[in-house]
């Protein structure tokens, strides 16, 4: 199973896709996940990354491009994979299918969460991560068990600096234009699904199983 999944900031892709990686067994690759580490981290591709991400804007294709290849020759990506917010523009779409014809495989499925502009915001302003394990939160669609604390680790968990309205604003300008395309790109191939992203959280996972176990 080789997928990716597509979608505006706040779709739910990240949500959606630690479910996907529990059920069908295949590793979850966000690129937003390796650079926000990196950050933390503070290594030279942390703080190369920090400039583009603290303004919503895309970090550069060559640099993205060349860390999803070294991810994808990682071993537990031999069964499959599902990558999360990678690609977003044509050319890192057309980097992978170069990478992967190059490997005798190719994509199974692009997914796509739609979600209108109108919903996005307050997913976004709601939204808390855990900086310790990555775990993801909303405070009214899907709240931590205690009010402010991870369930998994237990640490105190914040909000994403690049998740202000001013920067979230600039990261749907910059799907519309630079990601969008993507859509018509997979449908002309014949891998675009979409589903339909503004149900509840569980609801979207029912939707999503049901086109990947075709494809199991
Ligand atoms: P990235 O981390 O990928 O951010 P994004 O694409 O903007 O998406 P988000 O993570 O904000 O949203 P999501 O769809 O994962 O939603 P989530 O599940 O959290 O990228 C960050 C930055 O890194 C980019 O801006 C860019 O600078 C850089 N970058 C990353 N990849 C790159 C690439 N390939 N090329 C260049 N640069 C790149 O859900 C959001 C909230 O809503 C949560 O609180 C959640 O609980 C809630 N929620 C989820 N689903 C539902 C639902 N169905 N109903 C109600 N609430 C829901
Ligand atoms: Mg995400």
């Amino acid at each position: 199973m080789k997928i990716i999944l597509l979608g505006p900031p706040g779709a739910g892709k990240g949500t959606q896709a630690k479910s996907i990686s529990r059920k069908y067994s295949i590793p979850h690759i966000s690129t937003g996940d390796i650079f926000r580490q990196n950050i933390s981290l503070s290594t030279e591709l942390g703080k190369e990354a920090k400039k583009y991400i603290d303004k919503g804007q895309l970090v550069p294709d060559e640099l993205t491009i060349s860390i999803v290849k070294d991810r994808l020759l990682k071993d537990d990506c031999k069964k499959g994979f599902l990558l999360d917010g990678y690609p977003r523009t044509v050319k890192q779409a057309e980097a992978l299918d170069g990478f992967l014809a190059e490997h005798g495989s190719r994509l199974n499925l692009a997914l796509l969460i739609a979600v209108p502009r109108e919903f996005i915001l307050e997913r976004m302003t709601g939204r808390r991560v855990c900086p310790s394990c990555g775990a993801s939160y909303h405070i009214k669609f899907n709240p931590p068990q205690q009010e402010g604390i991870c369930d998994v680790c237990g640490s105190t968990i914040i909000q994403r600096e690049d998740d202000t309205p001013e920067t979230v604003s600039n990261r749907l300008d910059i799907y519309d234009k630079q990601t969008q395309p993507l859509i018509d790109y997979y449908k002309d191939k014949n891998l675009l699904s979409v589903v339909d992203g503004t149900y509840s959280i569980n609801n979207v996972f029912k939707q999503i199983s049901e086109r990947l176990d075709l494809i199991k």
